[in-house]
């Protein structure tokens, strides 16, 4: 009767382990104990933010419940970009981006703009825009100066030129450099300047952690820009990674950011778990903490530049059924600290454990 007993005891905690298992592929997560009042914002000795999505402010609950409890920054995924803001020549359309700001600020939360010129999100009348290069400079200066005053006082920062480099270090030959030439990114940021003396004002791009040249070629357009005093305060590293990035790339690209003396962003995170594009991989808990590592060891370089240059880390978007990493590769994938019913994962302790 006794061993009986015992095997019933055994077979109860077996079952009781299996039902903490989550949906987030079937793992069995046991959370690290932390206060019960922890939040990434409450705890992150640096601004910690997270790109939103309007109608998911607008209509999930959870998901700006939680915009609302664990940061104190936050972007705008899309709304704020070109085709978003300015579908023709004499429109636009304020009524998402104003949501969202808004929303930012009944909450207190600080608010990144993202972004003003960028060669996607680029509505037809641009694309098909005919004229000489006056009127194309005076297209790309009124698109920036009327949406830089239309949100002065209110947002913090802008991203002004994104992704303006290829990965080779050569400068994107994009609609804006053909019709505007190479200097094109200088005049941005001044022209954004003469619209807001006292925004700050940021170079954005992606690959500073797997191209070393397209690092230095970024880095080095930045030290020009300040010697020749262009207006310019920051660098936005995307850091759209993945858990296999080495260590030593994820530091050299921190510290090579740093090195230019500008404020630092950390502007688009996300840690994929399927570079490979399996489209039948799931989550393990195996996966799972090696991503909990890789995310600790980003917050924990990036905590260890001088205090001044921490402008902040933003992940790209909330939980792991809305980054746009699985619709733009067509592939399941996990990025974010929070799973698709928005509790922590292992990420979200990792990236406590690494300000520890
Ligand atoms: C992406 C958004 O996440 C998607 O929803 C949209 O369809 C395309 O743009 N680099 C950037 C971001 O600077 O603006 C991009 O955002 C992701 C890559």
């Amino acid at each position: 009767m006794k061993k009986r007993c015992f095997y019933i005891a055994i077979v109860v905690l077996f079952l009781s382990a299996c039902s903490k298992s989550n949906n987030t592929g079937g793992t069995t997560v046991t959370p690290p104990i932390v206060a019960p009042d922890t939040t990434l914002q409450n705890t992150l000795p640096f601004p910690i933010g997270a790109s939103v999505s309007i109608s998911l402010l607008q209509n999930n609950t959870k998901y700006s419940n939680l915009a609302k409890k664990e940061y104190n920054s936050l972007t705008a995924e899309n709304a704020m970009k070109f085709a978003g803001l300015h579908p023709s020549q004499n429109t636009y359309t304020w009524t998402d981006a104003d949501y969202f700001v808004n929303f930012a600020q009944a909450n207190n939360k600080r608010i990144h703009g993202h972004t003003l010129l960028w060669h996607q999100s680029l509505p037809s009348w641009v694309t098909n825009f005919v004229g000489d290069s006056t009127a194309w400079e005076n297209l790309m200066k009124t698109h920036i100066q009327t949406v830089v005053a239309h949100f002065k006082g209110k947002v913090a920062s802008w991203d002004v030129v994104n992704e303006a480099f290829e990965d080779n270090g050569s400068l994107r030959n994009s609609i804006w450099r053909q019709k505007l030439g190479n200097d094109y990114v200088a005049r941005c940021f001044q022209y954004a300047y003469q619209a807001d003396t006292s925004v700050l004002l940021f170079y954005n791009d992606y690959g500073h952690e797997y191209s070393s040249t397209k690092r230095a070629a970024i880095i080095n357009m930045l030290n020009t820009f300040k010697s020749r005093g262009v207006p310019v305060h920051g660098i936005g590293l995307q850091f759209h990674t993945n858990y296999t990035q080495s260590d030593a790339n994820i530091a050299a690209a921190i510290t090579a950011a740093a090195g230019t003396g500008l404020k630092v962003h950390i502007s688009e995170l996300d840690v994929a778990l399927n570079a490979g594009n399996n489209p039948a991989l799931t989550l393990t808990a195996s996966l799972a903490e090696q991503q909990a590592t890789k995310y600790k060891f980003i917050f924990k370089i990036y905590n260890a530049i001088p205090a001044a240059q921490k402008f902040g880390i933003t992940t790209w978007n909330i939980g792991d059924a809305d980054s746009w990493i699985p619709r733009q590769y067509n592939r399941p994938d996990w990025p974010l600290p929070f799973d698709g019913n928005y509790l922590r994962k292992p990420a979200y302790y990792g990236i406590l454990d690494g300000i520890k």
